[in-house]
């Protein structure tokens, strides 16, 4: 007698669970793991604020606007992680042409980007996820 019951109980259970793996969406986006515009924004506050505190590269950025640069950062990386935005700036050859932009340059901005996912506590698996995308910038920024 309480056969049935309990295997239309599992059943039930059964269409719960495949029902609930149904409504998530299949892979969470970059975008979505560094935590979507808000998370984005902030990345890119924090990463520009060691850029400026690095005696490396703060003289680089003098001259910057640096609100436009702030919004233009934060499109490019919603957009490489997957994000809802589109890049409107130069490309990133056009953008460093002339600057020429060292290794050890290169390196630091790199180095403020990951301490600044650091003190976002973003995960570890994130933030190589952000700068494996950024990483074949390399030879369009360097040596311009
Ligand atoms: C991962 C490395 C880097 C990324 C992703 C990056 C990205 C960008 C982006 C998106 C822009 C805006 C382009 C535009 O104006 O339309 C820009 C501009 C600029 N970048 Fe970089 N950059 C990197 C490294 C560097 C380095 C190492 C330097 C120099 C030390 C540098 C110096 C500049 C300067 C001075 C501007 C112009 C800002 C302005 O006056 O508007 N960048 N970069």
């Amino acid at each position: 007698m309480g056969r049935p019951i309990v295997s239309v109980f599992c059943g039930a259970l059964v269409a719960l669970a495949l029902a609930g793996c149904a409504a998530q969406p299949a892979h969470r986006t970059l975008y979505e793991d560094l935590g979507g515009q808000k998370g984005v924004e902030a990345i890119v506050s924090e990463m520009l604020l060691k850029v400026a505190d690095d005696r490396r590269i703060s003289a680089a950025f003098a001259a910057s606007n640096l609100t436009r640069l702030r919004r233009l950062l934060a499109e490019q990386v919603c957009a490489v992680a997957d994000g809802p935005c589109k890049y409107t700036g130069y490309s990133m050859v056009e953008s460093h042409r002339g600057m020429e932009v060292t290794e050890i340059e290169f390196n630091a901005v790199v180095e403020a980007l990951i301490y600044a996912m650091e003190d976002l506590k973003i995960a570890t698996p994130t933030q190589n996820r952000l700068l494996a995308k950024l990483a074949p910038m390399r030879d369009e920024i360097i040596y311009r």
